[in-house]
């Protein structure tokens, strides 16, 4: 092949990037566990609301590209305004509480996830729409009830095969997830931490994972620990 045939396949090869390109491919939507983001050596901090239910809560919406990377701080002209959101805020501090040191009362971990995430899915959704696409993503996974109805019930000291949390959530919702583990405080025991479950752009209908995410390993059997006897370490009301 010749230098200036090689050069022209190149041209070709950038405009059909260029012409496809996309703000982002598709979503990971993310949700935590509140037992095992506090049972670590870091511990967590209760929202001002309160201690927030034994429930899965969000943690994020965030645009991605198919291989592997991701948008991030997209527009820093349209920051996190929490005026936009009022309607939204009850449930956002039911559904996505800040377990963060120090205690807040969710508006910082919000807006960063809009400053940081959102800002990168503008064109297919406003503020108000981001907030409510995941709020309703997760009444719609109902990750709770799923593994509920497998017998996946939270208890301390109880392991439950990775496989059996995957088939539970698939058999729910139709989508096989992906779980990223933690370690307990005693750095002993990987517990069920995070469910990444993938979302088309619209951020409404679940899809298959086109890529599974960097995340950390879960060995074979996993704690899915009770957040009832959990106390935080640094309450700071
Ligand atoms: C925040 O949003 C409200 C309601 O849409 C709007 O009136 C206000 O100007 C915005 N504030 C900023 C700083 O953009």
């Amino acid at each position: 092949m010749n230098f200036s045939i090689l050069i022209q396949i190149l041209a070709l090869q950038c405009l059909a990037v260029v012409c496809v390109s996309r703000e982002f491919d598709f979503y990971y939507f993310v949700q935590q566990w509140p037992a095992s983001y506090c049972d670590t050596k870091r511990s967590c901090c209760y929202p001002k609301t309160g201690k927030p239910a034994e429930d899965f809560s969000i943690h994020g919406l965030w645009p991605n590209y198919r291989d592997g990377t991701y948008p991030a701080n997209c527009d820093s002209v349209n920051l996190f305004n929490d005026s936009k959101i009022t309607d939204l805020e009850s449930r956002l501090e039911k559904d996505w509480p800040s377990l963060a040191c120090p205690s807040s009362d969710g508006m910082r971990f919000w807006g960063h996830e809009w400053d940081k995430h959102g800002t990168c899915s503008e064109s297919f959704l406003d503020q108000h729409s981001y907030f409510k696409a995941a709020l309703d993503l997760k009444n719609k996974a109902n990750l709770l009830q799923a593994l509920n109805n497998a017998g996946i019930k939270p208890a301390d000291g109880k392991y439950y095969s990775l496989e059996s949390i995957k088939d539970a959530i698939k058999e729910a919702t139709g989508y096989t997830p992906y779980i990223d583990c933690n370690v307990d405080a005693s750095r002993k025991y990987h517990q069920l931490y995070q469910v990444y479950m993938c979302v088309e752009a619209s951020g409404s209908e679940f899809i298959n994972c086109p890529l599974l995410p960097h995340g950390r390993s879960c060995t074979s059997q996993v704690e899915f620990p009770s957040f009832s006897h959990i106390k935080p370490a640094h309450q700071e009301l």
